[in-house]
């Protein structure tokens, strides 16, 4: 047994630059992942939760109270393992440990037998009796918000018993498959899911054929093209507009195909659209989409349909995906089928064809069948469920949901007929199959999740996209509906076949177990377990239980009966449990409450109370965080530590490859941060504030130090600043200052801003700007301070951004379909941004007042900080008239005095402009002249460092060659501020940046 004062390797150190690598990199991993059992949204990778969880079973081998049945064992095992040397002292010891654990975290070492070995004998070596007697208990480890299970997961494989709950019954029902009936059945199951799934296909093939029909060549489609369309509501036209984001079909290299389309004007009716399918040469030789954010635009005469039109169109027809018929099976309105991809028999590659009348008949089919079925269900006086999921979606409004503000309303209204027909049909042939185990119901969720209309066709490499690629449910205007017995994404044979994959490479393991609870009010005894480890909700980031009703709609049909599918807590209600769910969403209440902020922060605190009461004396938590929000750390960090907790460590690890956009313009975390901590003692101390407060620079600055040596950077590095402050505020039962008043979290935490800004500073600027407060000698100004502050934090993790600003994501929908047009992400102002808060903390110790700077350095709105492009700068540098302007004096008056500038900037708010002269120069992404601001400022301003530095960058973008070296020789004579901000500028601007272009080459132009 590991003594309660020995410290775990976890409390003094941990491979973080490996295992965030490893993590990340698990994202990219498909076949036979656990991940790929049943979708949950923002899994944690189990790289880092193996080797956390490691870490923290692992006793530091340089504590001297570290068992020393545990390092004998270890010299005797890691040699087993290639290049985890133990060495001779406890220190190599260590090393080795850590190496093994950053290996470990490799997933191709995951199943490795040696591994598991070595591991599972360590943790035994540190678990059991001593002396190594029998009556061996491995330790266990409990997950509250188990969620998809990798933390459990990960605890089985070394050897722990594991429980794991969730409120949500679709995250109980995978937890139970995964933790125990997978180990339960062991590999034999993937052998029966392979049968089952060949048999139902065959058996669904029969009775679905005349559904999906074969082309008369023997070609067979895999997936059907669809449109949702309006009506053109211009007088003269009333065309119909088939709602496509694009044309392509397939962008692979020597399959290019796209949709090609022509008016067809006919005497006395609107005019129509008809396509073509052609191979296109170039991006250019295919038309845009007719739909960008909910605005359609008619293909017959231009007119633009404006998003409130296209809504109620839509919503007229519940959404739009289902064909509308005249009593002759022709169609009249409703989706237009826009193409069909098919197989043929001994050829590669996918085919694409026009559809034709067999195709809607198919269609007209299956919405007879439908119909069937609900009369049938209504004629049998509506008894048992409704065989379509007629539940509601949630509310208008609801986080993350788009799709009820086109009149679907019920979850029933995300299938096309015939995709309903499909759903209902292969739940009834499972149920035939295999009864109500629950072991197989991830495959009929796999198919809810490629069976529906917010499935959409990818154009490289062509495939079919299932419905959840993001926390959302989002609106898709055209959507693929695959064929259920095909050999394409949403077959129930691939989606057997997915899941008898992950049944294969799982390892052998002790099964765990699973339940549905309330983490505020957990099941386990006081003071049973061994370690808590969880990865908690966040505020208002994930409607997990909404977005799970998609599920349990369809599994609730695919297993009657079953216990976990009902709510426990509300009989009345059809859908998962709402009401104790922890998530901020005003729009949902509790005992009459709303579900605010400070509902939120309230249960999370009873959380942590209720996990440290369940915690062993001895044991140990991790608790991970991904916040963005100083306030959010604030809230949770004051709950955990009122509800018993002293945090011992913290470990920022890489979950997310850093390439996107999204997250280098607006610094979102790509690290979690692993906050370990243990029960306070009782009789723990009070601190003094003087004490806590000299410990805190030294603390800070090392760990920095540590980090950016491991690729953590900017927002990232801040927030796992506070791990270890908070290690040296955590230990005592209360903080006061001399004068006996209890210092409260918040407080301390604007000291660790305070210093992580100054140590930010000092990196970036040198020491002078770190001390300074206003006007302090030898240090820029406070708008250069800022301006380094915010491109300090704006920097990511390890440095991987994104060279190409049209980077497309392969696995980032596009969010086009989004109506909501200043939410939007699309057509947003340019420039870097941050969220205020952060901005905020930063800037108030260090003497900066945000409101001074605004719409001159930044810009606040709705919570997020921009820093100002230079090129909406240029107006209010140059005044009207623009760079060129300021270029010809500054020519003109080359090299006299020291300050060439300092006259000529901010001409708008002088008494007297100079006259026009029309500017030459562009900045990309501006339209015409570099002039765009029309940002007026109150007060003729000096002209600071930054703006002559900016100054600089205008003229360089400008052309303004003989300006800009007039003015960079005298700013070199007049001191070497100029071009010590430039330069740490050079070193801040994101890679591929406008501004990162500008200043390099500006600083080229520097006299040596
Ligand atoms: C961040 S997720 C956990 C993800 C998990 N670590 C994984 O790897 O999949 C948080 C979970 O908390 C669950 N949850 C929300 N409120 C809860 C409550 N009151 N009790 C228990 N679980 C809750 C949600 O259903 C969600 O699955
Ligand atoms: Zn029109």
């Amino acid at each position: 047994m590991i003594p309660k004062d020995c410290k775990r390797l976890a409390e003094v150190d941990f491979p973080i630059a490996e295992v965030s690598r490893h993590a990340a990199r698990e994202k990219s991993i498909r076949h036979g992942h656990p991940s790929t059992l049943h979708l949950w949204w923002a899994r944690r990778p189990l790289a880092s939760s193996r080797a956390v969880l490691l870490a923290l079973l692992w006793p530091d081998p340089c504590d001297p109270l570290c068992p020393t049945e545990f390092k004998a064992k270890t010299r005797e095992l890691l040699p087993q393992v290639g290049g985890c040397n133990p060495g001779t002292t406890d220190k190599d010891l260590r090393k080795a440990l850590l190496k093994f654990i950053a290996d470990f975290a490799n997933w191709d070492n995951a199943a490795q037998r040696t591994y598991l070995e070595v591991s599972r004998a360590l943790v035994k070596a540190a678990h059991g009796p001593a002396g190594g007697s029998d009556g061996y208990e491995p330790p266990l480890v409990v997950d509250p918000f188990a969620g998809g299970g990798s933390i459990p997961l990960e605890a089985l494989r070394l050897g722990c018993e594991a429980f794991a709950s969730d409120l949500n019954p679709v995250a109980c029902l995978i937890l139970k498959v995964m933790l125990e009936d997978i180990p339960r059945h062991g590999p034999k199951l993937a052998e029966e899911l392979r049968r089952v799934g060949a048999e139902i296909k065959q058996q669904a093939e029969k009775e679905l054929a005349d559904l999906y029909p074969k082309d008369p060549d023997g070609a067979t489609p895999i997936a059907y093209l669809w449109a949702r369309t309006v009506r053109c509501e211009s007088p003269n036209c009333g065309a119909e507009i088939p709602l496509a984001r694009s044309f392509w079909l397939c962008k692979k290299v020597k399959r290019r195909r796209a949709l090609k389309h022509r008016v067809v004007r006919l005497a006395g009716e609107p005019p129509c659209v008809e396509f073509e399918v052609f191979e296109p040469k170039t991006e250019k030789d295919v038309a845009g989409g007719t739909v960008a954010r909910a605005k359609a635009t008619c293909v017959c005469c231009g007119v633009v349909l404006p998003p409130e039109r296209v809504r109620s169109q839509l919503a007229a027809q519940r959404g739009g995906a289902d064909v509308v018929f005249d009593g002759q099976g022709r169609r009249t309105g409703g989706a237009r089928m826009l193409a069909v991809v098919l197989l043929k028999p001994g050829e590669m590659g996918r085919h694409y064809r026009l559809p034709v009348e067999r195709d809607y008949e198919a269609v007209r089919k299956s919405q007879a069948r439908v119909a069937k079925m609900l009369e049938e269900w209504k004629g049998g006086g509506e008894e048992g469920l409704c065989p379509v999921p007629n539940e509601p979606l949630p509310p208008i409004g609801t986080l993350g949901f788009r799709v009820q503000r086109y009149g679907m309303l019920q979850w029933g209204d995300l299938f096309t007929a015939r995709q309903k027909v499909a759903l209902v049909t292969h739940a009834r042939l499972h149920l035939a199959a295999v009864d109500i185990d629950q072991t197989y119901a991830p495959i009929m969720s796999k198919m809810a999740d490629t069976n529906s209309t917010v499935c959409t066709w990818q154009i490289d490499p062509p495939r079919l996209r299932a419905t959840f690629t993001r926390q959302a449910l989002p609106m898709t205007w055209d959507f693929a509906e695959s064929c259920p017995f095909g050999d394409g994404a949403g077959s129930y044979e691939l989606c057997a076949q997915a899941l008898s994959e992950v049944v294969e490479r799982q390892i052998r393991t002790e099964a765990g177990s699973a339940g549905q609870a309330d983490a505020g009010d957990f099941p386990l005894p006081t003071g049973s377990v061994a370690l808590y480890f969880t990865d908690p909700p966040y505020y208002d980031a994930i409607p997990y239980s909404d977005l799970s009703d998609f599920f349990f709609v369809w599994l609730k049909r695919t297993l009657p009966g079953h216990n976990l599918l009902r709510d426990p807590f509300d009989p009345t209600n059809g859908l998962s449990p709402k009401k104790r769910e922890i998530v901020q969403d005003e729009t949902k209440r509790d005992e009459g409450r709303p579900k605010d902020r400070a509902w939120f922060e309230d249960k999370m605190g009873l959380a942590f109370a209720e996990g440290r009461r369940v915690l062993h004396e001895d044991g140990i938590g991790v608790v991970v965080f991904a916040h963005k929000t100083t306030e959010g750390w604030e809230a949770l960090l004051t709950g955990m530590i009122r509800g018993g907790w002293v945090i011992t460590a913290s470990w920022p690890i890489a979950t997310e490859l850093e390439s996107r956009n999204r997250a280098r313009e607006s610094a979102a975390l790509a690290t979690s941060i692993h906050l370990v901590c243990r029960p306070r003692p009782d009789d723990a101390p009070t601190g003094d504030w003087a004490v806590v407060l000299r410990e805190l620079p030294n603390r800070v600055g090392d760990w920095m130090e540590r980090l950016q040596g491991e690729g953590v950077r900017g927002a990232d590095l801040v927030f796992a600043c506070i791990g270890p402050a908070l290690e040296i505020f955590s230990r005592y039962a209360k903080v006061e200052t001399a004068d006996g008043r209890e210092v409260a979290l918040a407080e301390y935490l604007e000291k660790v801003w305070e210093v992580v800004g100054r140590s930010a500073l000092a990196q970036v600027l040198g020491t002078a700007e770190a001390k300074a407060r206003n006007g302090a000698a030898g240090a820029v100004e406070e708008d250069a301070r800022l301006t380094a502050l915010f491109l300090w934090t704006l920097q990511s993790t390890d440095g991987e951004t994104a060279d190409d600003a049209n980077d497309e994501g392969e696995d980032e929908e596009p969010s086009d379909e989004d109506d909501d047009e200043e939410g939007s992400s699309r057509g947003k102002a340019k420039g870097f941004t941050l969220v205020f808060d952060v901005v905020r903390r930063f800037a108030q110790p260090l003497g900066i007042e945000l409101p001074k700077w605004e719409g001159r350095v930044i810009e606040t709105k709705k919570g997020v900080v921009r820093l100002l492009p230079i090129a909406e700068r240029a107006k209010q540098l140059f005044g009207e008239d623009g760079a060129h302007a300021v270029a010809s004096r500054l020519e003109q008056e080359a090299a006299v005095g020291t300050n060439p500038l300092q006259g000529m900037l901010f001409p708008d708010m002088r008494p007297s402009a100079a006259p026009a002269i029309r500017g030459r120069g562009r900045i990309r992404g501006t339209r015409g002249n570099i002039d765009v601001s029309d940002e007026r400022l109150a007060a003729a301003p000096e002209a600071t460092t930054l703006d002559r530095v900016h100054a600089a960058m205008l003229l360089q973008a400008g052309g303004r060659t003989n300006a800009l070296r007039a003015l960079l020789k005298a700013e070199q004579e007049r001191g070497p501020d100029f071009l010590r901000l430039a330069n740490a500028f050079s070193a801040l601007y994101p890679r591929g940046s406008e501004e990162k272009r500008l200043i390099d080459a500006m600083l080229l132009a520097v006299p040596r």
